[in-house]
């Protein structure tokens, strides 16, 4: 990141801290809702199957900047499934830089071609070891290492979600992060329970263990992508949401901080580690401010 848009960030973080400012900052597209998954925990694959416009997402594309968004996310479905006129999302990454967004993220399942380097991070969802992930996710686990393998020149953070499957496996995954020469940094989410899923979510006392091997390997140097001092307040679930720092368009419909917005009563079961970090962030939590600017310019 360049240092006049590292200042422009902080002077937005001042912004909402201060004046209590409640525009967004983190905008996510979704490309597409078509995937080539079906994984036990989700609830936003394959709905109505539809693969956005080239047009369409760079309207909105411009829209955000308008706006004020800085960060960038494109997510799905699988994100790396979009193609549109000949267009792909190496193409959309591209067209964002030219419209002048400072970090430009993708999320992916990693099943189909990893290198992209032109993605300042690549958020690649791995949930588990081979065995408990493949459970999760279907056999992808071997293409998803074929995938990394070859993805020599791209910064990507194994993404986790923690749930009752693969709570146990939350050290082997960050050991794989930590050695595995293409993977920078490992980030978690705890799972969110949409409706059908609520079995796979921890009990109170597995969420402490989990958080506590989190902070944990925090303290041991892995290279996690969390903030420590959010995840006890992530346990003591009192931090305020939604999150109006974020904001998620999929088909020019908005949604403040994600699509979950919309689900009744889900909000306050979230397990997005990113919503508590970012209402922490713009609240004004001195330590949460610290953490996010030592993780941010160690990973980004
Ligand atoms: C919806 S997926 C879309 C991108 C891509 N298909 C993938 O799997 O990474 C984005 C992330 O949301 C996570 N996710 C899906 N359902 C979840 C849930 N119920 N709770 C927490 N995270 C969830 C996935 O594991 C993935 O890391
Ligand atoms: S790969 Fe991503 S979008 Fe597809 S089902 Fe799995 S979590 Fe959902
Ligand atoms: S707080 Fe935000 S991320 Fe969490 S469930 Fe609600 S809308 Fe989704």
């Amino acid at each position: 990141m360049k240092s006049k848009d590292f200042f422009n960030l902080s002077w937005f973080g001042m912004k909402s801290i201060f004046l209590k400012q409640k525009k967004p900052i983190l905008g996510t597209i979704i490309l597409t809702d078509d995937c080539n998954l079906s994984c036990k925990h989700c609830a936003v694959n394959n709905i109505q199957k539809k693969m956005y416009s080239y047009e369409s997402i760079l309207k909105e594309m411009e829209s955000f900047y308008d706006e004020g968004i800085r960060i960038l996310f494109f997510c799905g479905g699988e994100t790396l499934l979009w193609e549109d006129q000949g267009k792909n999302v190496k193409d959309l990454i591209k067209a964002a830089r030219k419209i002048g967004f400072y970090i430009i993220n993708i999320v992916t399942n990693g099943t189909i071609d990893l290198d992209l380097p032109e993605a300042d991070v690549i958020f690649l969802s791995l949930d588990g070891k081979k065995e408990t992930h493949n459970l999760i996710r279907g056999d992808t686990y071997d293409k998803i290492m074929e995938n990394l393998e070859k993805a020599k020149n791209s910064n990507i953070c194994i993404y986790m979600a923690i749930n009752k499957l693969n709570y146990k496996e939350i050290e082997d995954v960050s050991k794989l992060a930590k050695s595995h020469p293409h993977i920078q940094s490992i980030s978690f989410n705890f799972h969110t329970p949409y409706e059908g899923t609520e079995y796979l979510c921890l009990s109170k006392e597995e969420k402490k263990v989990s958080v506590n091997t989190i902070k944990k390997m925090i303290k041991e140097g892995y290279p996690i992508f969390n903030l420590y001092s959010a995840l006890d307040i992530y346990l003591k679930n009192n931090w305020e949401r939604p999150c109006y720092q974020c904001i998620v368009s999929e088909d020019h419909k908005r949604y403040i901080c994600g699509r979950c917005v919309e689900v009744k009563s889900l909000c306050e079961e979230c397990g997005y580690l990113f919503a508590v970090e970012f209402s922490l962030l713009f609240r004004g939590n001195i330590r949460i401010i610290f953490e996010m600017l030592r993780t941010y310019l160690r990973y980004v």
